[in-house]
């Protein structure tokens, strides 16, 4: 028996990273998930996986600039499941520039995925749960927002935007937990350095802002790790299902550092 049996998860950002380790996680605790991406294949590809531990999965694929395209993710998730239990509002992207450097283009991109789409998305699966009959715990939903410990503080001249739209994320799950309180509890996750593709992206770009070899940002950032070890996707995915299952009940409004000790507070 998983400590999620019978939930259904919908997990945005699903296709690789950290949602892939959420989909597998939540997959192995019992629950269904719903895999929405821009990369279709990649959803694909991580439903035939969850498939092959035994539990069920959807992919769809949605751009979560759209609005539109997030109320039928939405629809799609309930036709099949009948209801959405769990929010992992994961989708993101970062760029690497320099603070005088960043373009228009440059902010409305990372804040059409990074904010406006998790706003959007919270919304519409918060509509969806309010609907809900509540589970054995007495909540209709619970929504667990991907933020960074680049929201916290601290500045990051490098990827301001990015900093800016994820210190935006734990204001929205600040509200949305009052807001929603006492039927979905909303709770956001700050990872620090994880091992994805959005880190390899980060050190090449990092790496030719500043002329310097392919992984040698990386390495340096991880050096610092009080734990020793670079960050894994799967040690988000836990923290994750805890918030989402029986003890993480009496948590709401709080967004929570994972990330091996690199910033304390
Ligand atoms: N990797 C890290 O070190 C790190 C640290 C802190 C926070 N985060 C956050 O964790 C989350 C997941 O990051 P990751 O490292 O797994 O990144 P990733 O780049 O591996 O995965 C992000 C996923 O989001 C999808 N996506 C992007 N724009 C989309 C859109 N408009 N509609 C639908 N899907 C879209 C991408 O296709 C991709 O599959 C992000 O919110 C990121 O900001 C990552």
């Amino acid at each position: 028996m998983g400590t999620l049996d019978g939930k259904v998860a919908l997990i945005t950002g699903a296709a690789g990273g950290i949602g892939r380790a959420m989909a597998l996680r939540f997959a192995t605790e019992g629950a269904g998930v719903v895999l929405v991406d821009l990369d279709e294949a990649g959803a694909s590809a991580v439903a035939a996986e969850v498939t092959a531990l035994g539990a069920r999965a959807l992919p769809v694929r949605a751009d979560l600039t759209r609005n539109a395209e997030i109320r039928s993710m939405a629809d799609q998730a309930v036709a099949h499941f009948g209801r959405i239990d769990v929010l992992l509002n994961n989708a993101g992207v970062i760029r690497v520039e320099r603070l005088l450097d960043v373009t228009e283009e440059h902010w409305d991109f990372i804040f059409s995925v990074n904010t406006r789409a998790v706003f959007f998305v919270l919304q519409a699966v918060a509509r969806q749960m309010l609907d809900q009959e509540p589970g054995a715990d007495g909540r209709r939903g619970r929504i667990i927002n991907t933020a960074s410990i680049a929201g916290r503080p601290g500045g990051r001249p490098l990827f301001a935007p990015y900093a800016a739209s994820k210190a935006a994320v734990i204001s929205i799950t600040h509200s949305a937990a009052v807001a929603l309180a006492p039927s979905v509890t909303v709770n956001a996750i700050c990872p620090g350095a994880v091992e994805t593709p959005m880190w390899e992206q980060i050190d090449a770009e990092w790496g030719e802002l500043e002329g310097r070899q392919k992984g040698e940002v990386w390495r340096e950032r991880i050096a610092p790790i009080p734990l020793g070890r670079p960050q894994r996707a799967e040690d988000v995915a836990g923290v994750a299902a805890f918030l989402a299952g029986p003890d993480g009940g009496y948590m709401t409004g709080q967004a929570v550092t994972v990330d091996g000790g690199l910033v304390m507070s």
